[in-house]
């Protein structure tokens, strides 16, 4: 496949050109990073006009995937998300969510003053992950005028949900369907395909940082209608920075070569190593139900202290996604080697061997929608003032604290804390939140 970004750059960096034009590193002698490093000069495009080599490069992006249109973003699926919602906002729609949303959408709800409307999951792995009942969402969606649904699939543990169900459902009550698939850019390329967008998403957002080799930051808007096109683009330029990175850009570029000629060889791969990875471990771990990428360690069933064999692991030369007392995620990608997966073998051995071992235990968080206050915005922009967790019953939730990985909401902004979130706080190590004045 071609890369019309990263051709017009390295030609541009051996041109030997006098660069009298930002960024103002100038090359620094065509030293990497710095030589591919440009701005918007003659021939480089620009990303919210694009009709050159940037678009060229989406327009692959938008083949390999099968969309209506797919861009850039250098500002990660933060940005993406902030786009769709505001590209609802536009159309006057009320935002139907699946409450274990990353921060990143509270944060583009208090910027846009959105009225969401929450859809609690049955958690199932702590605050991180749910399963999401059709029958509520058909109820929420019934219950107000001009909706669309929001969900995050796969969530920060890996758990699909079923989007062609959920799109189904969508088409009834004429909602859009947007995906935060932020942990799910890899999921086009399984030998069948499970990318929300081949399931009837109408937008979704894809990390390429997070599951393909590009730099961080980059990220995919894909839609999969044609009439969302131009206004995604706009409502990306409202939030984006006007200099976004070539060199993200160009990580993309790149990247659709590695899913036009070797991603499918290497998840096969993978698919295999994982598969036996998990056998492997099957008699001493319970595996959450995740996308395979994603290893999710239920350490709190499986006998373990989360953290503890996250620290061991990390001993051992493995540092992994994330831990809590009851889990442990280990993020794998296509381009993890075989060499690789001899490894994280070895260290999960040798770390189970040397862990302590607790009682099993099942970890489910009982949580019951907190109580609104005011609205995310005003929450958001009020004066407020952090508070040990402890003096924080009967407050309302300012500016969104939420540890980050994995950045879930316990209590939103606007909403008042109750027991049940001192106690989920507390659970996560949360010791202080930010409530309004
Ligand atoms: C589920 C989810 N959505 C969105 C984001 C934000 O993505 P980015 O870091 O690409 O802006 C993250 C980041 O961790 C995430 O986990």
């Amino acid at each position: 496949m071609e890369t019309p970004i990263y051709d017009f750059l390295k030609k541009y960096s051996s041109s030997g050109t006098l660069r009298c034009h930002m960024p103002g590193h100038k090359g620094i002698g065509g030293e990497l990073p710095y030589d591919l490093d440009i701005t918007e000069i003659t021939g480089a495009d620009s990303l919210f006009e694009a009709d050159g080599i940037i678009l060229r490069a989406e327009k692959n992006t938008s083949h390999l995937y099968g969309t209506a249109a797919s861009f850039f973003s250098a500002g990660g699926s933060t940005l993406c998300i902030q786009a769709m919602l505001a590209a609802m906002k536009f159309q006057g729609r009320t935002v139907v969510a699946v409450r274990n949303v990353h921060r990143a959408f509270l944060n583009a709800a208090a910027l846009l003053d959105l009225d969401v409307r929450w859809i609690l999951p049955d958690y199932t792995d702590g605050i991180l992950s749910g399963r999401i009942s059709l029958e509520d969402t058909e109820k929420a969606l019934a219950s107000v005028n001009k909706p669309c649904l929001y969900v995050t699939s796969p969530d920060y543990t890996g758990r699909l949900a079923d989007i062609p169900a959920l799109a189904e459902i969508c088409r009834r009550y004429g909602a859009p369907l947007l995906v935060d698939n932020a942990h799910g850019a890899h999921l086009r390329f399984f030998p069948e395909s499970l990318h929300p967008i081949s399931l009837g998403a109408d937008i979704c957002c894809d990390s390429a940082h997070k599951m393909l080799p590009a730099l961080t930051g980059a990220a995919f808007l894909h839609t999969s209608r044609a009439e969302y096109g131009a206004v995604l683009r706009q409502c990306m330029s409202l939030f984006a920075s006007t200099s976004p990175s070539y060199l993200i850009m160009c990580s993309l570029d790149l990247c659709n070569k590695y899913l036009a000629e070797k991603i499918s060889v290497d998840i096969g791969s993978g698919l295999e190593r994982l598969k036996k990875l998990r056998g492997r471990f099957s008699d001493r771990l319970f595996f959450a139900e995740s996308e395979p990428f994603h290893i999710t360690v239920r350490a709190a069933e499986s006998g373990y202290d989360g953290n503890e064999l996250a620290a061991l692991l990390r001993k051992n030369g493995v540092e992994c996604e994330y831990s809590d007392c009851g889990t442990v995620i280990l993020l794998m990608s296509p381009v993890n080697t075989g060499e690789d997966f001899r490894r994280l073998g070895g260290a999960l051995e040798k770390s189970l061997d040397e862990a302590e071992k607790h009682p099993r235990t099942l970890i489910r968080t009982a949580f019951v929608l907190p109580e609104r206050a005011m609205s995310v915005r005003e929450a958001v922009f009020s004066p407020s003032e952090e508070i040990p967790v402890d003096e924080a019953e009967g407050r309302i939730c300012g500016a969104v604290k939420v540890p980050c990985p994995p950045a879930v909401p316990i209590a939103a902004s606007g909403e008042i804390i109750d027991r049940s979130c001192i106690n989920i706080f507390k659970t996560y190590g949360i010791s202080s939140v930010i409530v309004v004045k």
